[in-house]
């Protein structure tokens, strides 16, 4: 029986290689987008998944989103937390809009998703919940107070989640990239991203695909075993950082 998927920020970055590879695995997937309605149209047209609008910010955009990929697709199996957003800047000059709208799109988040599609997960005694975070939540990064709080919170989730659902066949587990080759991490000013690569051992930014594999082990039947855990995929950097 084809397990349904939703991957957040589908349509775009990490999210879509995740939903390609769910996607040949044999999955019904559908694809969270928030605003970029051109980049959902072209993964819809070219993966051939469900694409769906809202912004996972707001519980109420959530429940609709869970409501209509249950509807089409049947109940959700697997919720891969990717939506994320950036808005660098140092602590010290830092509005109260970009600490507030990071937390609510990177950590809250994990909240109004999560909880739309739990009890069903529970019910069902089957259920994979995979957030990503990052290695900035793992380690710090100067501009990046709000992100690394964030992403760090998503740890933290990750492992209480897994705790309460453990006894029920539902398994949450956390990924943390280092710097994928995404329209995120190509908006880093050129001068720093340049340092940065040159800090990682292996000498190169990761592939969507590369996380996507490890999304895809995590989502599997496989990994029964596996819960409350971080798998850290950064090329090395975080024993260099
Ligand atoms: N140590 C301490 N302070 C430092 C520093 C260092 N090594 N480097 C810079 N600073 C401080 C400076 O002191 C300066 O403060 P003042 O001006 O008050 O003295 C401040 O940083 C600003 O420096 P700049 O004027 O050079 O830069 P800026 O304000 O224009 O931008 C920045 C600063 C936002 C941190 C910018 O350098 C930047 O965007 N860095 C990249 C951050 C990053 O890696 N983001 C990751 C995005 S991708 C992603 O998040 C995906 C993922 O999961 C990995």
């Amino acid at each position: 029986m084809a397990r349904v998927a939703l991957v957040t920020g589908g349509t775009r970055g990490i999210g879509r290689a995740i939903v390609e590879r769910l996607k040949a695995d044999g999955c019904k997937v559908a694809a969270g987008y928030s605003g970029n309605d051109a980049a959902a149209a072209a993964c819809a047209k070219e993966l051939g998944v469900m694409v769906v609008k809202g912004n996972v910010g707001s519980f109420a955009d959530c429940k609709t989103a869970a409501d209509a990929v249950a509807a089409e697709l049947g109940p959700i199996d697997i919720l891969v937390n990717n939506a994320g957003i950036t808005r660098d800047g140092v602590f010290h000059r830092m509005s109260p809009e970009q600490w507030s709208e990071v937390i609510r799109v990177n950590m809250d988040s994990l909240f109004n998703m999560t909880r739309q599609v739990i009890e069903g997960m529970r019910e069902r005694e089957w259920g994979r919940v995979i957030n990503i975070s990052s290695i900035n939540g793992q380690k710090g990064q100067i501009g990046q107070t709000n992100y690394s709080a964030a992403k760090a919170g998503v740890i933290g989730f990750t492992k209480a989640l897994a705790l309460e659902n453990a006894k029920k066949g539902v398994t949450v587990n956390c990924v943390a990239p280092g710097y994928i080759d995404t329209e995120m991490v190509q908006a880093v000013p050129a001068k720093v991203l340049e340092g940065i690569i040159g800090q990682i051992p292996v000498g190169r930014l990761g592939r969507g695909d590369e996380i996507a594999d490890t999304v895809s082990f995590l989502a599997g039947e496989r990994a029964a075993y596996v819960t409350g855990t971080t798998l850290s995929l950064n090329g090395g950097q975080y024993l260099v950082g």
